[in-house]
């Protein structure tokens, strides 16, 4: 069976492209350890989006934060649960050129009820096209590769190096792939986020309304991760976090979550919008922005797009 190493030599990957994305193998193998038996009380503090941070969601940073650190080719780290992008570049190993930025725990609040949760990481080149070592200014379509990290009854990873889209299983502590060429089509199956948004969007109760009407399945856990992997697995359906009153720009995060998700469902054949524009398309100009976002079959994608 073909390793997680083996899938990146067969395919080619710039050899220092290899070495970043091993990083990210390794620690996810160390999250999924450590979240099996961890406190998942609060840690006393709040992240840049004024969000309580579980004691859970430092202890995952830290390790992402340690391991990639460690790795010479990286030279810029930014995650949800740090105030700031870090540099991380050795100046004896002449810095960096990529830039790593992660959500180390999607989902976090969920372990105490033993739900899935999951990693989320975006991997660009630095400096940015605008010749800074920032995510600022960048745009989701630079990113070289994304992944996400599932942890569930099982620990998988979904990849994508911008050659389609592949699953990974752990098993006695080694990836193997156990599935290639993942794709997602039409079919009746939503995942709507923020279903409070209704109370005052019409468009939005309209469209759910559509999703009833036509019979749709509804799988929806609370976790983006599992919940976008379960449409690029099952190749069907659409995911939905619309911003509404306060908040116009919903809760999920342009660089930590939507832009990584984003580049995996159009791998996959499927599609991502904020409404009116792709996901992929939308500059950062902060690192605390946030978008809504609408993805999944590019169907279902296109019918949010004439609703909202
Ligand atoms: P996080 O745990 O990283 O803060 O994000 C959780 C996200 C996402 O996984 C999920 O889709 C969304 O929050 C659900 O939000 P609400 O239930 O608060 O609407
Ligand atoms: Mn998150
Ligand atoms: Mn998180």
């Amino acid at each position: 069976m073909k390793t997680f190493s083996d899938y990146l030599e067969e395919n080619d990957i710039d050899y220092h492209l290899y070495g970043v994305l091993n990083s990210l193998k390794d620690v996810v193998k160390k999250v999924s350890d450590v979240i099996k038996t961890a406190e998942t009380g609060s840690a006393g503090s709040k992240n840049i989006f004024g969000e309580e941070q579980l004691a859970l969601d430092i202890l995952a940073d830290g390790f992402v934060q340690k391991e990639l650190q460690k790795n010479s080719l990286i030279g810029i780290i930014a995650s949800e649960e740090l105030p700031e992008e870090m540099d991380v570049s050795n100046e004896e190993t002449g810095g960096g050129e990529y830039g790593v930025c992660y959500d180390p725990l999607d989902g976090s609040s969920l372990v105490d009820v033993n739900l899935a949760v999951g990693s989320i990481f975006g991997i660009y080149k630095m400096p940015n096209s605008e010749g800074k070592n920032s995510f600022i200014g960048v745009k989701g379509d630079e990113q070289l590769a994304s992944m996400i990290a599932v942890y569930g009854p099982r620990t998988t990873i979904v990849l994508t190096v911008k050659r389609g889209v592949v699953e990974f299983l752990l098993d006695d502590g080694e990836f193997y792939l156990v599935r290639e060429g993942i794709k997602v089509g039409g079919g009746k199956m939503f995942a709507p986020g923020n279903l409070r948004a209704c109370a005052s969007r019409k468009d939005y109760l309209e469209l759910i309304n559509y999703w009833c009407e036509k019979q749709f399945t509804l799988r929806y856990s609370g976790g983006m991760v599992p919940d976008i992997n379960q449409i690029l697995l099952k190749g069907k359906g659409i995911f939905s976090y619309p911003g509404y009153g306060d908040a116009p720009d919903g809760k999920l995060r342009l660089l930590f979550e939507c832009a990584p998700m984003a580049l995996l469902m159009e791998q996959a054949g499927g599609a991502a919008t904020d409404g009116s524009m792709r996901i992929l398309d939308k500059k950062l100009t902060r690192l605390d922005q946030r978008t809504p976002i609408f993805i999944g079959s590019k169907e279902e994608v296109e019918r949010c797009e004439k609703y909202l």
